[in-house]
């Protein structure tokens, strides 16, 4: 959560290249927003507002340093004051993270009139009055990096002192290589249209940069350190909407390739995974939100291919099961942006008990990535819409994989995802979108919706429900379908929307049910039933069914947001790389 971005170099519209580079961050945090610039006299002026910084067209002009972020409230409500960037002194800062002692170090720090609520603005009085102490730079931020407990991306600009200075722990920032200039973010797409040239920084790592000059450090003893320059495959292109009005549905549509692409990995490392799993005696799939809607298909998949009854546990709700971890265990990480606080805290502490992990990650350079013992990118390429959609298939294509490789069925399973990936490609045209916006019209109006599903439809029930509540904000609920009747069925009114994923006949029956109490029944389904009042369409795909049944929920999703008038990339109150826990 929270964009951060910095840039140093022969430029002299620093405040305009991190006005840009924000705004592809945008997705991170987008309650508020901030610049700070190093003026030529040599001060740093501040611009900072509440509100999108998507609306901005214009910041200072004429410095080659800068720095900015772009926020999704933690510490501290909504307001102006709150905003970063922090200055105290000398020191202007950004921060993504969370400080948990911050309060503490209030209390034990010098005097200061705070301005703002936020855990950030401690930072700065420390760093503040360590330097006025006699401390320099570098030993200031260390001192206080040494007092914060939790995590954080700190960007640093000091007056009187050229560059930025940079720390990480445990939030992402990646340094982009210029000719001339250098660049901070938390996420390559920030910086990806000036070089796909960078540096990972690591925890525990400091980073001073000064136009192209460039220095990593330790952050706990200050030696040196060399970092090896590394080129990312990233295409601009990917990280950009193009032609469509968002991204979420240019996303949607790139799953024409990115489940092809997913399974897209040399045998061998397929193989080395699958050694990681048999190599242990217990096996916890553990992830948030949509993942851990992906990792609850990926249990009805070993079950079927490799008859294997595997643990889904959402990482929140890991901590009941973490006595049963220890040194022969496997923990599975499903994540997009392999930055999730919760689901990181649970893989440190596996780790240290000796635990093995497996993670499966949208993005190389995340910390679940690089703390994994064995990670399979899924290749999806930026995900920048909230919502998870391309990111969704690609997880269950290589989840899917992993089943059946794990039941000696590998190729059977590439191929049936090659199936998988063709029908969907023939499946997403303009007609079939016309088709689903028709029945999202239909609905557009609904206060609650429910949506039923049997075996691996089941866990797509329980997306179809985030995916349409968190862009529409249409209560949305699913179950599976053979729930309904000890319970939910006394919900159902005269014109309830329920959504039927599958055609199977015990479905269908408790499909009958909902309907005989007056339920208005949209199938989702291969085939088409009488009982169904609308119908979309999915492709057969046999085992993975449900890999192409997310697909048209999606866009009903996307279309029932756009329909009531919402901007479906950024829905309130979300970000899209959870780092709070
Ligand atoms: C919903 C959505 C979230 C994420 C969840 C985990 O569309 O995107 O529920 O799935 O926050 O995020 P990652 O996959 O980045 O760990």
């Amino acid at each position: 959560m929270c964009g951060i971005f910095a840039v140093s170099g022969e430029t002299s519209d620093a405040g305009m290249r991190v006005l840009e580079g924000l705004k592809k961050l945008e997705y991170r945090g987008y309650d508020s927003w901030g610049i700070a610039v190093r003026a030529p006299e040599g001060h740093v002026p501040i611009e900072k507002e509440i509100g999108k910084i998507s609306h901005v067209e214009q910041v200072f002009v004429d410095a080659h340093e800068a720095i900015g972020h772009s926020r999704w409230a933690t510490h501290g409500g909504v307001t102006r004051e709150n905003a970063h960037p922090h200055q105290v002194g000398r020191v202007t800062l950004v921060h993504n993270g969370i400080f948990e002692n911050y309060k503490e170090v209030k209390e034990e720090g010098p005097d200061h009139a705070f301005l703002s609520e936020t855990d950030t603005e401690v930072i700065a009085v420390m760093i503040n009055h360590l330097l006025e102490e006699g401390k320099s730079s570098e030993e200031a931020l260390r001192t206080a990096a040494e007092k914060i407990i939790g995590r954080f991306a700190l960007l640093v600009m000091i007056e009187g002192i050229s560059g930025i200075l940079a720390a990480r722990r445990g939030s992402p920032l990646i340094i982009g290589r210029g000719e001339e200039e250098t660049f901070i973010a938390s996420d390559i797409p920030a910086f990806l249209a000036h070089t796909n040239v960078v540096n990972y920084l690591d925890d525990d790592e400091m980073v001073h940069i000064d136009g192209a000059k460039v220095q990593f450090s330790s952050l706990q003893t200050g030696e040196l350190i060399e970092k090896r320059n590394i080129e990312v495959p990233w295409k601009v292109e990917e990280a950009e909407k193009g032609d469509y009005p968002h991204f979420m549905i240019k996303e949607i549509f790139e799953q024409k390739e990115t489940i092809a692409r997913a399974i897209n990995h040399e045998d061998a490392l397929v193989e080395e995974a699958i050694e990681l799993l048999q190599s242990c005696n217990g096996v916890y799939f553990v992830a948030c939100g949509t993942a851990h809607k992906a990792a609850m298909a990926a249990e009805y998949f070993f079950a079927k291919f490799s008859h294997r009854k595997i643990n889904v546990v959402p990482a929140s709700e890991m901590p009941s099961f973490e006595q049963f971890i220890n040194e022969k265990t496997a923990i599975v990480a499903v994540s997009q942006s392999g930055e999730t606080a919760d689901l990181l805290e649970i893989l440190e502490r596996g780790q240290k008990k000796g635990a093995k992990v497996l993670a499966m990650t949208n993005v190389e350079s995340s910390t679940i990535a690089r703390i994994a013992d064995v990670h399979l990118p899924i290749n999806a390429g930026p995900e920048k819409a909230v919502a998870s959609t391309k990111a969704t298939t690609a997880q269950m294509a290589i989840l899917f994989l992993l089943a059946c490789a794990d039941g000696n069925r590998m190729n059977e399973g590439r191929q049936i995802l090659r199936s998988v990936s063709g029908n969907i490609n023939d499946l997403l045209n303009p007609r079939y979108e016309d088709l689903v916006r028709t029945v999202a019209q239909e609905i557009m109006n609904h206060s609650t919706l429910f949506i039923i599903g049997r075996g691996s439809l089941y866990p797509m029930a329980l997306e179809a429900a985030i995916k349409i509540q968190e862009v529409s904000y249409i209560h949305a609920q699913g179950f599976p379908a053979g729930e309904i009747k000890h319970g939910p069925i006394a919900l159902i009114e005269e014109g309830t929307a329920c959504l039927v994923l599958g055609d199977d006949q015990e479905t269908l029956s408790n499909a009958t049910e909902l309907k005989s109490r007056g339920a208005m029944i949209i199938g989702v389904s291969t085939t088409q039933a009488d009982i169904f009042d609308h119908w979309l369409r999915v492709p057969d795909c046999g085992g993975a069914q449900s890999i192409a049944t997310v697909v048209p929920i999606q866009i009903l999703a996307y279309h029932l947001a756009v329909l009531r008038g919402l901007d479906p990339d950024m829905p309130r109150n979300l970000a899209k790389s959870v780092t709070v826990k």
